[in-house]
């Protein structure tokens, strides 16, 4: 057995294979032409593989994809040096083969493999929708998931923030956000943000289904990026930079606000330290367990801290 890079046909094959897990509720053709769309988008060109476990007659056991991701991890010297992190995404086994420790072996080689491949490798991470067990063997470790949820609201008006933001917005956003200063830290780029807009725009052209009116919003030196799951009926907040619970307020009002014209059922919010004290102040902000999406992490080098300790932001879930 061994671990290889896809080529363009076995990406397209294993499109064909998992449709069934994350296919619905587009057709088998529709979700390889999100797949093709999403490999084509600038973030996956910078840095996005997929990897095949497969026997020695050349048979695809089970297969997952790893996305680029920056991070910062502070030194000894107390400065902070820009490195990789590996963001894992679409574990997979075809139902016929499961049961067998595929999955697992895969892990365990491509964790091996991105530890042996760069020194500028952080961390591994993935966020689970099978619970902790499975990739703990592989050596990752999950932090806590909450989530914070409003209710989509008619007739909020968005007149307390200074504008609503457009695609083209995102990078100046990205930009001017301050990065918080702590010993280690995954950081979205300008262009991971975008691929998640990228996803919207995609299933909207699918589906046939508008777009919200606006993917963010700003006021004084505050701001929040957002993105339509329309599937969920949801619009998820993808970065919430606010100064004060009143600006978190009117940026959450508006996310709200724009929420129920784009025909969604709530807001959600993925509990971090830095927005928590905003949030957990916004009137009827709702805490909940999450329900799949746990953030795990497996370190590809020495001196990073466990994973409770650190800040997985929606913007990260690949
Ligand atoms: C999850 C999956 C990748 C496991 O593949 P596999 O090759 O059978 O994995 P392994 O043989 O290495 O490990 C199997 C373990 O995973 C566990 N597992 C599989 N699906 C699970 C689920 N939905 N919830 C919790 N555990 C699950 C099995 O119970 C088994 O545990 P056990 O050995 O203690 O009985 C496979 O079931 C799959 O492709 N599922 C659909 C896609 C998916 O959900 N991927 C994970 C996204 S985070």
């Amino acid at each position: 057995m061994h671990l290889a890079l896809a080529t363009d046909a076995q990406k397209a094959e294993r499109d064909r294979v998992t449709h069934a897990a994350w296919g619905s509720p587009l057709s088998v053709e529709q979700f390889h032409q999100r797949e093709l769309r999403l490999r084509a988008h600038p973030w996956c060109r910078e840095g996005m593989r997929t990897w095949l476990w497969l026997d020695d007659a050349g048979q695809v056991l089970a297969s997952c994809e790893t996305f680029h991701t920056d991070s910062y991890l502070r030194g000894p010297d107390g400065v902070a040096t820009r490195g990789v992190s590996q963001a894992i995404a679409s574990v997979f086994t075809e139902s016929a083969l499961r049961g067998h420790g595929h999955a697992t072996r895969l892990m365990d080689e491509v964790a091996a493999r991105l530890e042996h491949e760069s020194p500028n490798h952080h961390t591994a991470l993935l966020f689970s929708d099978v619970g902790p067990a499975l990739y703990r063997r592989s050596g990752y470790h999950e932090a806590p998931a909450w989530d914070w949820q409003l209710s989509a609201v008619g007739g909020l008006s968005t007149h307390a923030v200074d504008a609503l933001l457009c695609d083209g917005d995102v990078p100046g956003v990205v930009a001017r956000t301050q990065r918080p200063d702590v010993p280690f830290l995954l950081w979205p780029s300008a262009a991971q943000m975008d691929w998640h807009l990228e996803r919207e725009r995609i299933y909207s052209e699918l589906l046939h289904r508008p777009r919200p009116e606006a993917c963010g919003a700003t006021v004084g030196n505050s701001s929040a990026l957002w993105a339509m799951m329309a599937r969920y009926g949801e619009l998820v907040v993808l970065l919430l930079d606010a100064e004060s619970v009143e600006d978190a307020v009117a940026l959450l009002e508006a996310a709200r606000g724009v929420a129920h014209r784009a025909g969604l059922a709530r807001v959600v919010i993925w509990e971090e330290p830095a927005t928590l004290p905003w949030v957990a102040r916004v009137p009827g902000a709702l805490r909940v367990a999450r329900d799949g999406s746990l953030p795990m992490m497996r370190p590809l080098r020495p001196g990073l801290p466990p994973a409770e300790r650190v800040a997985f932001s929606r913007a990260l879930w690949v």
